[in-house]
């Protein structure tokens, strides 16, 4: 199994992100998890990583907390998707998991110079500032990371919280900047992706006929974040978006890209946080993503509810 390192701000479709991992041990080995500041403040988000890793049966895994705040900016939430708890739409115990006293950087630095070069993954689901601050601290550790493989940003499909930006990128766009520059193997799964794949009716109703507690409560969270979008843009469901990431790690050719350039917007105000993706190779900017735009969409829910169903 490949080995990787969850950085996340859960957040309900974060929290489907994590159990995807947990329920898919012979292709991901989970190192550990780091939580961020983004969907909701950070205290909430690493209590939120363990009320996951409990719900999964999985107490021993290693939760750590990162940074409490984006690099340069005032911390942006995002309670007006997620609720109030980052997690509403399920009524699950608080954990009795330890929080690691380790902070989440740390861990992420000694993992990638203690395990061989090339053989950890970073797998960024909130805003980047965890994975940006080690790289600052510790810039050794930039060659040996075998792959980043984030949700964020938008190109078609353009903004979720301004009319440019996609929510992870926009609340620490500095960190953004210096994770698409670090010339690491980088795979982005954009709102291009994501809005492809709905919480459709016939969907969530799949999570529920598990019959288990995890697929009731996905369907809860799942039902619960869907209502945003379908009162906000009229779709047919909410975009379940972070666990394509870990999707893409069990079963790549369910995603299709192109490897281009991408750059950040850290200045203009209008446009802050926007993922300026050369998808015509315009530029002779070098290619530094694979920056994926089409899913499919019903073999990525179909291997979730099979992935779910095992725990
Ligand atoms: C991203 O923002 C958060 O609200 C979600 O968890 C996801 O990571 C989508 O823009
Ligand atoms: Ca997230």
């Amino acid at each position: 199994p490949r080995k990787i390192i969850i950085d996340t701000d859960p957040g309900q479709d974060d929290a489907v992100a994590i159990l995807l991992a947990l329920a898919s041990p012979e292709e991901i080995d989970l190192m550990g998890i780091t939580a961020v500041a983004g969907n909701v403040p950070l205290p909430l988000g690493h209590k939120n990583a363990r009320i996951v890793c409990e719900l999964a049966g999985w107490t021993d895994i290693k939760v750590f907390a990162g940074c409490d705040k984006p690099l340069q900016r005032d911390l942006v939430t995002a309670e007006h998707v997620h609720g109030k708890t980052g997690l509403d739409g399920a009524d699950l115990p608080d954990p009795r998991m330890d929080l690691q006293q380790q902070h989440g950087v740390d861990f992420i630095i000694e993992t990638l110079r203690n395990e061989p070069s090339g053989t950890v993954t970073l797998c960024p689901i909130g805003p980047l500032t965890n994975i940006a601050t080690a790289m600052q601290r510790a810039p050794d550790i930039i060659p040996r990371i075998q792959e980043i493989v984030l949700m964020g940003g938008a190109y078609f499909e353009v903004g979720n919280i301004t009319p440019t930006a996609e929510f992870n990128i926009y609340v620490d766009p500095e960190a953004a900047e210096i994770v698409f520059g670090a010339g690491v193997p980088l795979t982005v799964m954009p709102l291009d992706v994501t809005h492809q794949a709905l919480t459709t009716p016939p969907r969530i109703a799949a999570f529920r006929a598990l019959g288990t507690k995890v697929g009731d409560t996905v369907a809860g969270w799942t039902d619960f974040f869907e209502r945003f979008d379908m009162e906000k843009y009229g779709s047919e469901g909410a975009p379940l978006h972070d666990p394509c990431t870990i999707a893409y790690l069990i079963a790549p050719t369910l995603f299709q890209g192109r490897h281009i350039n991408v750059e950040i917007e850290t200045t203009s105000p209008l446009t802050v946080g926007m993922t300026v993706a050369d998808w015509w190779r315009v530029t002779d900017r070098p290619a530094n993503a694979m920056f994926m735009r089409d899913i499919d969409a019903e073999g990525f829910y179909g291997l979730l509810a099979e992935r779910l169903a095992r725990l």
